[in-house]
């Protein structure tokens, strides 16, 4: 029996709370609603409200874990559990009405992540895994892709737009990717991403500086159907460097390979 199956309630019911936020806003926003982070880096109104839903509920069942979101609430690093959680991955699709953003929870457990659940509002998707468990999409069993290498291989990526400064390494990397592969796409949700590579619709994902919170559900779907995450050198930290590859495994070396040889 799942050793966490007590919280998986929990989780969907804070997942479908802010879908109905996200959902009940979704057209609605007016300039007075978004703030701008950074250039090209939003938030709202929506993001907020999501996460203090969110962050009740988990609170109310869990009052002894960390949480540590996006938006608000910071980091105490503490305890032995920690949720971690963006209320909306995508915001910008999300601003303009770009039908491509979900909400992403994952549990930690000593440094570990082993819960991760992932909730596309719009095509009403759950992906979840359990750290030994499998993945699942709407309570279906799923797998990575079986493409072997990189020329058959559908891909995404997301671009570096935090971090100009690598634009031109991580343009030299899409290219490749770009001219090597069967398409790349760029859809404005890392989360979304990892879940189409764990259930094989895309077969690998690269991105640059993403947070814990754009990472740590997704990838763990990733590895539970089957495949590969790493960071840009090959190893485990892609949760806290936000530098990852996440693939179907056939093709990991070859994507960290490309992008090896542009940043050294
Ligand atoms: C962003 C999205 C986007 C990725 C960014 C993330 P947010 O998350 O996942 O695809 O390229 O790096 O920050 O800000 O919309 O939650
Ligand atoms: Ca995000
Ligand atoms: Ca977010």
């Amino acid at each position: 029996m799942s050793k966490y199956i007590e919280l998986i309630p929990t989780i969907k019911k804070a997942v479908f709370a802010g879908a109905e936020i996200l959902l009940s806003h979704l057209g609605k926003l007016s300039q007075m609603d978004i703030n701008t982070k950074a250039k090209n880096d939003f938030v709202t109104k929506v993001d907020k409200e999501s996460e203090v839903c969110i962050v009740n509920i988990l609170r109310e069942r869990t009052p002894n874990f960390d949480i540590l979101t996006e938006e608000t609430i910071p980091d105490e690093m503490k305890r032995n559990n920690r949720w971690i959680v963006d209320p909306l991955d995508g915001t910008t699709n999300y601003i303009h009405n770009f039908p491509f953003f979900a909400i992403s929870i994952a549990l930690e457990e000593k440094g570990t992540v082993v819960l991760g659940m992932v909730y596309d509002p719009l095509r009403k998707e759950l992906f979840f895994a359990e750290k030994g468990k499998g993945a699942f999409l709407n309570d279906k069993s799923i797998s990575v892709s079986k493409r072997k290498t990189v020329d058959e291989c559908f891909l995404a990526t997301g671009f570096p737009f935090k971090a100009h400064n690598y634009i031109d390494p991580y343009l030299k990397v899409f290219r490749e990717m770009f001219l090597g592969s069967s398409g790349v796409r760029r859809a404005g949700s890392a989360v979304l991403d990892l879940a189409y590579t764990a259930c094989g619709r895309l077969d690998g994902f690269w991105e640059m500086k993403l947070s814990p919170w754009d990472v740590a559900a997704g990838s763990l779907l990733i590895k539970e159907a089957g495949g590969k995450v790493t960071d840009w050198e090959g190893g485990e930290d892609y949760i806290f460097s936000g530098n990852i590859v996440g693939s179907n495994g056939h093709i990991h070396s070859q994507m960290l390979s490309i992008i090896k040889e542009h940043f050294t």
